[in-house]
C-alpha cells in the first residue's frame, strides 16, 4: 500500500484548511451583502449620505448612544450646524447644550476643536486620507475607517463592538477582543473579509447585521444567513463569544448635592475638573466615600460648613442612582431654602427661571423631569 510522506500529509491538511478558510471567507462576505440587500430594513438618514461632514458627525454621537436616541441629536446637530464652518463658529456653550445627555464631555470638545480645524486650518475641507482623517481630534480607527469608506469609498473595513462580535462567532475565535493580540488578530481578519469593490457598503452591512441580527443577548441565529457555516453556532457557543480579558470594575462614588435658593435663585458651578461631567453645571456638592442618610449628612460638619443651620429650611430631599460606563453615582439631592445669601467664590448664583439655559449632566436632568418636588417648589 502506498503512503503519502507526513510531511505532504500535513500540507494537504494545511492546505485543505485554508482553503476551508478561502472559502468560509467567501461565504461570509457574499452573504453579508446578500442579506444587506434583501434583508436590512434599517433606515437612518446618514445612511448613503457622502458628505463627510455628516458622516463624522453622526458617527461620534453614535459613539454615545444608540441608534434610535442618536436619530435625535444626529437631526438637531445637522439643523443647527447643517455644515462644518457653522459648528465651528458656535458658541461652545450651545453646542453643550445640544451635547446634553449624551455623556463624555470631552468628546463633545474634540468635535468642536476638530470642527474649528477643518474650518480654519484646511479651509473647509474635510480630510479625505484615512490617514489624515485619524489625526483629527476624537477620531480613532474606527471612526476613520468609517468615514473614509462611507464618504470616499476607500477600503478600510470598520472594527467595532458589533464587528469582534460577529466575526468571533462566525469563525469561533476565542482570542480576547480587549486584548493588543486580539485586537490586531481581529482588525487583520476584518480586513480581508471587507468586500474591496464596495467598502461603504460592506462596512454598512456587517454594523447593521451585528445591531438587529447578530445582537449581544438573545441574536437571531435560526433566521441568520450565516448560520450554516457559523462556528460559533455549530457547537453551541454562541453566548460565550466573544471573549473580554478585564471584567470591568465599577467605582462607586456618593454625591451629596444641596439644592438651594435665596431669592428665587440658585446656586450653581460649572465643573471644570477633568472629571466625569467636565463643563457642566451643577449645585452645591459634597463628594464622600461612603453612603449615609440625608439626615446625616444635614447633620454632619461638610454641611455645617457650607450652611448655618439657622439661616436655611430644609425642605425634602430625593435619591438617584445612575451607572455610568467606569462608575456608579448615587446621588442625594437636599432642597434648602435660605433666609440669608450663600457665600462662597466656587458657586454663581442662576435666576431659577434660567436654569434650564445651562447644559447639566443627565443625573440632574432626570431630577428636573422626574422629581415631583422639584417641580411642585416651583424651582424651573
Ligand atoms: N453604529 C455606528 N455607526 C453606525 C452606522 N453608520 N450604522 C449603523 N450603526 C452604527
Amino acid at each position: 500500500m502506498y503512503h503519502l510522506p507526513l510531511n505532504k500529509i500535513v500540507k494537504r491538511i494545511l492546505l485543505r484548511i485554508s482553503m476551508n478558510n478561502s472559502r468560509k471567507r467567501k461565504f461570509f462576505t457574499q452573504n453579508l451583502m446578500l442579506w444587506n440587500t434583501e434583508h436590512n430594513k434599517r433606515i437612518m438618514p446618514w445612511k448613503g449620505e457622502k458628505d463627510p461632514y455628516k458622516i463624522w458627525l453622526s458617527e461620534i454621537i453614535l459613539q454615545q448612544t444608540r441608534v434610535e436616541q442618536g436619530l435625535e441629536y444626529y437631526n438637531r446637530f445637522i439643523k443647527k450646524y447643517p455644515n462644518v464652518q457653522l459648528l465651528a463658529m458656535a458658541d461652545e456653550n450651545e453646542v453643550f447644550k445640544l451635547w446634553e445627555g449624551l455623556g463624555y464631555y470631552s468628546r463633545c470638545k474634540n468635535l468642536i476643536a476638530s470642527a474649528r480645524k477643518i474650518a480654519f486650518e484646511f479651509a473647509g475641507f474635510f480630510p479625505d486620507k484615512y490617514e489624515d482623517i485619524l489625526k483629527l481630534k476624537g477620531v480613532g480607527p474606527y471612526t476613520a475607517s468609517a468615514i473614509a469608506s462611507f464618504a470616499y469609498n476607500l477600503p478600510h473595513a470598520v472594527v467595532d463592538g458589533n464587528v469582534f462580535r460577529v466575526i468571533s462567532r462566525f469563525f469561533g475565535v476565542y482570542t480576547a477582543i480587549d486584548s493588543l493580540e486580539g485586537k490586531k488578530f481581529f482588525t487583520n481578519l476584518a480586513q480581508t473579509l471587507m468586500d474591496a469593490q464596495s467598502p461603504a457598503l460592506y462596512n454598512q452591512s456587517i454594523m447593521d447585521f451585528g445591531a438587529t441580527v447578530c445582537k449581544p443577548q438573545l441574536p437571531f441565529c435560526n433566521s441568520c444567513m450565516l448560520q450554516k457555516m457559523c462556528t460559533a453556532f455549530k457547537h453551541n457557543v454562541v453566548k460565550d463569544l466573544p471573549v473580554k480579558e478585564k471584567k470591568l470594575i465599577k467605582r462607586k462614588r456618593y454625591f451629596y448635592y444641596i439644592i438651594a435658593e435665596y431669592k428665587d435663585k440658585i446656586y450653581v458651578k460649572k465643573r471644570i475638573e477633568k472629571d466625569i461631567w467636565q463643563n457642566l453645571w451643577e449645585f452645591i456638592l459634597v463628594e464622600k466615600d461612603k453612603k449615609i442618610t440625608a439626615e446625616s449628612f444635614i447633620e454632619s460638619t461638610d454641611f455645617s460648613l457650607l450652611f448655618d443651620k439657622q439661616q436655611v429650611k430644609i425642605k425634602s430631599s430625593v435619591f438617584y442612582k445612575q451607572q455610568l460606563t467606569h462608575q456608579t453615582i448615587e446621588g442625594t439631592f437636599i432642597y434648602v431654602k435660605c433666609s440669608h445669601p450663600f457665600v462662597n467664590n466656587l458657586y454663581v448664583d442662576i435666576d431659577k427661571k434660567k436654569l434650564s439655559t445651562l447644559a447639566f449632566p443627565r443625573f440632574i436632568n432626570n431630577l428636573f423631569e422626574n422629581d415631583t418636588d422639584f417641580k411642585m417648589q416651583n424651582f424651573l
